[in-house]
C-alpha cells in the first residue's frame, strides 16, 4: 500500500505575523518563514501551512482578503513568496495556503463593485436582503464575533450578511460566478507550485436558501458570546455545501498529489461527511475533537476510538492540538501534560498539525487590555474569547526580543522567553522541543507510526496505553495523564524496551512484566 506524502507527513503551522519579523516592524513577514527554513528541516517536519498572507486591511488579521491573488506588503510580495516557495521545495518540505474562502473583505474590488448598487453585475456575488417588515435584520443570524450577523448599507437600502466581522461580507456561493472565480484563485496558487489549501471555515460556504432563523440553543446559560445563543441550523453546514466542496477537490485534483484540508468545527457524525462522497470531498476536514476534550486518558481513549470508528472507509484521520483560534495545549493541560500531549499527538494515527510555538511550550501569555489585538476580544470584552494569547511571536533565542523581532513586537512574549526558546532549549535533551523533534524523527523512520494501525491496548482514567502496528513493526505507547507514578502492566510489551520517554531520560530500558511511569510521562516501547 502507498500513501501520500500528506498521510505520512506532518504539518506545521505558521501564523506569518508571529514567527520571524525580518524588517523591524514587530510583525513578522514571509522572508522571516524563509530564513527559518532550516529550522523547520532541523525539528522534522514535513509541511508547513501559513495563515494568510494575502493584501488586506487586516480587521481579522489577514482573515478579510482585499486580493486573493496578491502578498501584503506587510508580509513582503510575490517574490519573496516565489522565494519562500522554491527554497521550501528544494528543502523537501510542502507548502499549504490558506484559503478563505466564506467571505472577503469589505475592501474586495468585487464588494465595492457589488455595494454600488442593486443592480450591479456583482450585487449576487455577495448575500443582499431586504429588511424584515419591522426594519431590523432579515433574520436572527448573529456574526461569530458578536452582534447581528447582518449590516444595513444606507446608500442600497439593504442588508448584507456577515457570518464574521461587517468587514467580512460573505460570498454567494450559490452564485456560478462566484464559484468559477474562486477556482481561479486556486489555480493561480496551484500553477505557483503550492501544495494544497487549508480551507477556512469550509462547512460556512452554504447557507439556508430560505435564510430561516436558527432555533435558540436550549444549552444556552445567558453567558458567554452572542454566538452561543443559537444553533447555527440554517447558517451553516447545509447540505448542498458537499457538492461546492466537491467542486474545489475537483480544482486541486486538476493538479498532482495537492492537499485540500476543511477547518470544520461540527459534532463528529456531521465532520466527517466533510471527506465527501465516494471520499471527494476534503482529504482531511480537521478533527479539533483534542481542542475540548477533557484531559484524562479514558476519555482520550474513547474519543480515539469513536473517531476511528466514524471515519468512512478509506478516510485518512488526522489531529489538532492547538491552532491560532483557541487556547494553546499548554495554557489547557499545563507544561508537565503538554510533553504527554505532544508524545500523543506525534503517535496516532492520521496526520498531525503542530502548531508554532507548541514545540517549545508556549503556554498562556498574559496580554493585557491595552494591548489587545483580536476584534473578537475588542467586540466583546470580558468574555475571554480573545485570540491574541495563542498567537503571541515564536521565541528564537534569549535575546530581548526573543530574535523574533528587532523592536517590541506586535503582541508580547512569554515571562520565561529568555529559557523558552529555540535556542536554549535545543542545547537541552530533557527539553520539550528535544522530545518534540526526537518524535518527529521516530515517526518519520517508522512506519508503525506514520501509516500503520491503530489499536486500543488499555485505557483507565489516568494511563491510556496504545499499540501502533505496521506489517514489520510494532511500536506501544502508554501515557501517564496523572501527576502521580503509575504501574501499567503490560504482557504484551515483555522483552520490548523503552525507546523514548517524554522527560527525556530513559533510552534502551528493557521492560518487564510491567513499566512504572512516573507523574505525567509518556513512554514509547518498541
Ligand atoms: C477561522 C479562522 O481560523 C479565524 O482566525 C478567522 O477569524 C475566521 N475563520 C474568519 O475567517
Amino acid at each position: 500500500m502507498s500513501f501520500a506524502w500528506w498521510q505520512k507527513g506532518v504539518i506545521y503551522q505558521i501564523y506569518p505575523r508571529s514567527f520571524q519579523d525580518t524588517n523591524g516592524d514587530g510583525v513578522g513577514d514571509l522572508e522571516g518563514v524563509r530564513r527559518r527554513l532550516d529550522y523547520l528541516v532541523w525539528l522534522g517536519v514535513d509541511a508547513i501551512w501559513l495563515s494568510p498572507f494575502y493584501p488586506s486591511p487586516m480587521h481579522d488579521f489577514g482573515y478579510d482578503v482585499a486580493d486573493y491573488c496578491n502578498v501584503d506588503p506587510l508580509f513582503g510580495s510575490l517574490a519573496a513568496f516565489d522565494a519562500l516557495l522554491s527554497e521550501a521545495h528544494q528543502r523537501g518540505l510542502k507548502v499549504i495556503l490558506d484559503f478563505v474562502p466564506n467571505h472577503t473583505s469589505n475592501a474586495h474590488p468585487w464588494f465595492l463593485a457589488s455595494k454600488r448598487s442593486q443592480n450591479d453585475p456583482k450585487r449576487d456575488w455577495y448575500i443582499w436582503r431586504d429588511a424584515a417588515q419591522d426594519g431590523g435584520p432579515p433574520n436572527n443570524w448573529v456574526s461569530h464575533f458578536g452582534g447581528s450577523g447582518w449590516t444595513w448599507d444606507e446608500a442600497t437600502r439593504q442588508y448584507y450578511y456577515h457570518a464574521f466581522l461587517p468587514e467580512q461580507p460573505d460570498l454567494n456561493w450559490r452564485n456560478p460566478q462566484v464559484r468559477a472565480a474562486m477556482h481561479e484563485v486556486l489555480r493561480f496558487w496551484l500553477r505557483r507550485g503550492v501544495d494544497g489549501f487549508r480551507v477556512d471555515v469550509i462547512s460556512h460556504l452554504i447557507k439556508d436558501a430560505a435564510f430561516r432563523d436558527n432555533p435558540v440553543n436550549p444549552g444556552w446559560t445567558g453567558n458567554g458570546p452572542d454566538i452561543i445563543r443559537f444553533k447555527q441550523t440554517f447558517s451553516s453546514d447545509q447540505p448542498e455545501v458537499h457538492e461546492v466542496i466537491a467542486g474545489l477537490r475537483q480544482v486541486v485534483e486538476e493538479f498532482e498529489d495537492r492537499l485540500l484540508i476543511g477547518e470544520i468545527y461540527l459534532p463528529l457524525d456531521r465532520l466527517v461527511a466533510y471527506y465527501g462522497d465516494n471520499l471527494k470531498g476534503a482529504h482531511l476536514p480537521f478533527n479539533f475533537q483534542l481542542l475540548d476534550a477533557d484531559w484524562n486518558a479514558a476519555g482520550i481513549a474513547r474519543l480515539i476510538g469513536n473517531y476511528e470508528a466514524a471515519l468512512p472507509k478509506g478516510a485518512w484521520p488526522n489531529w489538532v492540538l492547538s491552532n491560532h483560534d483557541r487556547p494553546r495545549v499548554a495554557a489547557r493541560v499545563g507544561a508537565e501534560q503538554s510533553r504527554v500531549a505532544t508524545m500523543l499527538l506525534l503517535t496516532l494515527r492520521g496526520t498531525p498539525t503542530l502548531f508554532y510555538g507548541d514545540e517549545i511550550g508556549i503556554g498562556h501569555v498574559e496580554v493585557p487590555p491595552e494591548r489587545f489585538q483580536d476584534p473578537w476580544a475588542k467586540r466583546e470584552p470580558g468574555l475571554g474569547v480573545g485570540r491574541d494569547p495563542s498567537r503571541t511571536p515564536m521565541q528564537w533565542d534569549a535575546s530581548v526580543f526573543a530574535g523574533f523581532s528587532t523592536r517590541e513586537p506586535w503582541l508580547p512574549l512569554t515571562a520565561d522567553h529568555e529559557t523558552r526558546n529555540v535556542s536554549t532549549m535545543s542545547g537541552d535533551e530533557t527539553s520539550i522541543l528535544a522530545l518534540a523533534r526526537k518524535l518527529l524523527c521516530f515517526r518519520r523512520e517508522h512506519a508503525a507510526v506514520n501509516c500503520g494501525a491503530w489499536r486500543l491496548l488499555s485505557s483507565d482514567d489516568d494511563v491510556l496505553a496504545y499499540e501502533r502496528r505496521s506489517e514489520n513493526e510494532r511500536v506501544c505507547v502508554a501515557l501517564n495523564f496523572s501527576n502521580t507514578t503509575k504501574r501499567w502492566r503490560s504482557a504484551m510489551c515483555e522483552s520490548a524496551t523503552i525507546v523514548l520517554s517524554t522527560l527525556g531520560d530513559r533510552v534502551n530500558e528493557p521492560v518487564g512484566s510491567d513499566v512504572l511511569l512516573r507523574a505525567n510521562e509518556g513512554v514509547l516501547i518498541q
